[in-house]
């Protein structure tokens, strides 16, 4: 594979910039070993998963990669703010044995004390004794995020998140083209820590272009949905195929039904648009919506699922391999960045 340098590549020693962003309820660890066998770096989402899930997932990431008891694991764990305050609190706190794995790196999101969470890790990485520093990504939606991000917690990598993006974020973010730069210029020259841009990505084009806007690397969700490895059913698959552009829409209306309220303010989720949407425009009363989602999932219909999704889900329509969509996604980007300097010839 021909490799595309960064300060992303050079922090977490990979030949491509490409990564596979945490996604509880689509993503595996499996998927992220595959994502680093690529040439990429995966995130494991961490979800609702106990501590002794996550265990497991870490020692089997480190034996399909043949990683030494003891050295680093190449792969990065992806954890929910909100959901942390709960575990953390609990008798089966998840971060202390996440990080005795020695994971590469720790992402955070969504949470309102984002910044305890960066000190205690911090003050873990402090306490080793063989030298390993956790790599810490948080998710940013906005220049103030981002000022506080790298400058009251010193997080290491910035995730700039726009609107365009699959799941949970910010529900006033900035569209990436125009978050990126936003946040770059917020900063005095070199002092911005490395931006992995993150919202409506799906075509190796788009990873070329974000590069040359300033990003270091790119995360990637809804895209590996497309895959025979995403743990998303059959009919969600079957939706994303024949979703076209347009087919999504951001709102509380999903984790309402779905039982996954805790977002901080000014957060919800992207989507497929589908009856449960249509439910809440009706102004249903949540009991009501909860029957019909409870009485569509009885029957098996693919209309009322909560299917967490991007606005890329109109470029794509097909399930493959995640290795051969990795590896489309890294040449295509090369491919891109080559035309981007033939403009110059
Ligand atoms: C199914 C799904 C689940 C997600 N779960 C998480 C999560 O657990 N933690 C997190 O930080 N972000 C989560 N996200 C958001 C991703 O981090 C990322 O920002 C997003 O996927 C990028 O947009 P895209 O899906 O259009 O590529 C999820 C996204 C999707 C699509
Ligand atoms: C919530 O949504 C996810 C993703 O569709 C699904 O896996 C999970 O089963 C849902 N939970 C409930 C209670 O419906």
């Amino acid at each position: 594979m021909e490799r595309i340098t960064t300060p992303i590549t050079e922090l977490l020693g990979v030949p491509s910039p490409i990564i596979l962003a945490p996604m509880a309820f689509g993503a595996t660890a499996e998927m992220s070993t595959i994502v680093y066998q690529a040439g990429g770096f995966g995130m494991i989402p961490a979800g609702f998963d106990s501590s002794a899930q996550l265990k497991e997932y870490l020692t089997t990431a480190r034996k399909s990669l043949s990683i030494a008891e003891g050295a680093a694991i190449p792969v990065g764990v992806g954890f929910i703010g909100w959901i942390l305050d709960k575990t953390e609190a609990s008798p089966d706190p998840r971060l202390p044995t996440v990080l005795a794995q020695r994971p590469a790196a720790i992402w955070l999101a969504f949470g309102a004390s984002l910044g305890r969470y960066v000190a205690q890790i911090r003050e873990f990485d402090a306490q080793r004794t063989d030298g390993h520093r956790t790599l810490i990504f948080t998710i940013v939606n906005d220049v103030e995020g981002a000022l506080r991000a790298a400058g009251e917690w010193g997080v290491d990598v910035l995730v700039a998140q726009g609107i365009e993006a699959g799941g949970h974020g910010g529900s006033e973010a900035l569209p990436l083209l125009s978050l990126v730069p936003a946040i770059r210029a917020a900063f005095p020259p070199g002092t911005c820590p490395p931006i992995v841009a993150a919202g409506g990505v799906s075509t190796g084009a788009q990873i070329g272009a974000l590069l040359v806007l300033g990003a270091s690397g790119v995360a990637l969700g809804t895209r590996f949905l497309y895959t025979h490895e995403s743990c998303y059913t059959k009919e969600m698959k079957e939706v994303l195929v024949a979703a076209t552009w347009g087919a999504t829409t951001r709102g509380l209306m999903f984790d309402e039904v779905n039982g996954t309220m805790g977002w901080p303010p000014k957060h919800n989720g992207r989507a497929i648009a589908n009856k449960i949407v249509q439910d809440w425009e009706a102004g249903l009363g949540l009991g009501a919506r909860l029957e019909r989602f409870e009485e569509s999932k009885g029957r098996g219909e693919k209309d009322r699922l909560v299917i967490w999704a991007g606005v890329g889900v109109g470029m794509t329509d097909e399930i493959r391999a995640l290795k051969d969509v990795f590896e489309e996604l890294h040449s295509d980007a090369v491919k891109a960045l080559r035309v981007s300097s033939s403009l110059l010839a």
